[in-house]
């Protein structure tokens, strides 16, 4: 049973989507691919399409870190994901951050769990990546380099879902953070419902929006 509940707005002054995009935009396209929501899959020639739209994004991407995205990431820690962790768990458990990025929400990340693997596709990125307390490596969310099970949490801020991989190495009980942003407006963007349907397994969860920004967090139930 899938039982998400919505919980109020968070007013964030000052907030304005970064972006404007549509079902058009083509990383909206790749995210319904890579999460099995629309044909097409995510394979060798969308990673390749991908990491090269990064690496010529990386030297501009801190442009985009601000105050206000920062609060969307810390509210959906906060409200969503930190009620839903078991906390004496996380102290040892292993979370992955998929798609981190220049690594500006790794540190937030690693505040909650035993160790965090930072997980990025594109090489410019990780280049130049904030220094932080995750472990970085350069791999494709959609193989992660990790064992059955073996993590409590996975978060996506502005990245894909790849729902087979996440079934398998979230274990049970681990919680799964969907962060967009800019929320309608972020190419890379779903709807909670969307999330829910592309899953294959059974979850529990909050769902808000911050800002202009919009998060659910489901905590595997088996
Ligand atoms: C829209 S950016 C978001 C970066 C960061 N999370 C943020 O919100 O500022 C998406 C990031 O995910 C990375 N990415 C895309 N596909 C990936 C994959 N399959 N595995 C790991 N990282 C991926 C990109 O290289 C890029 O750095």
């Amino acid at each position: 049973m899938t039982d998400i509940a919505t919980l109020p707005p968070l007013e964030i002054r000052g907030h304005t989507p970064s972006v404007g995009a549509n079902a058009d935009h083509p990383m909206r396209i790749m995210t319904r691919r890579a999460a099995g929501l629309q044909g097409g899959a995510w394979d060798k020639g969308a990673a390749e399409t991908v990491r090269g739209v990064f690496d010529s994004l990386a030297d501009e991407w801190h442009t985009r870190e601000s105050p206000e995205r920062l609060a969307v990431v810390n509210d959906a820690l906060e409200r969503g994901a930190d009620p839903l962790i078991d906390p004496s768990a996380a102290r040892s458990g292993v979370a992955a951050e998929i798609g981190s990025g220049l690594g500006t929400y790794s540190g937030a990340i690693s505040a909650r769990f035993g160790s965090t693997l930072a997980v990025e596709l594109s090489e410019e990125m990780q280049r130049l990546a904030h220094p932080s307390a995750a472990t970085r490596i350069l791999a494709d969310g959609s193989m992660l380099p990790v064992t059955d099970g073996s993590l409590l949490g996975v978060v996506l801020i502005n990245c894909f879902l790849f729902p087979q991989e996440i079934d398998r190495v979230l274990a049970p009980g681990g919680v799964l953070l969907w962060v967009n942003s800019s929320g309608e407006r972020t190419p890379i963007h779903l709807s909670t419902d969307d999330v829910l349907a592309a899953l294959p397994f059974e979850t529990t969860g909050t769902q808000s929006r911050a800002g202009v920004g919009t998060w659910c967090a489901l905590k595997r139930l088996a």
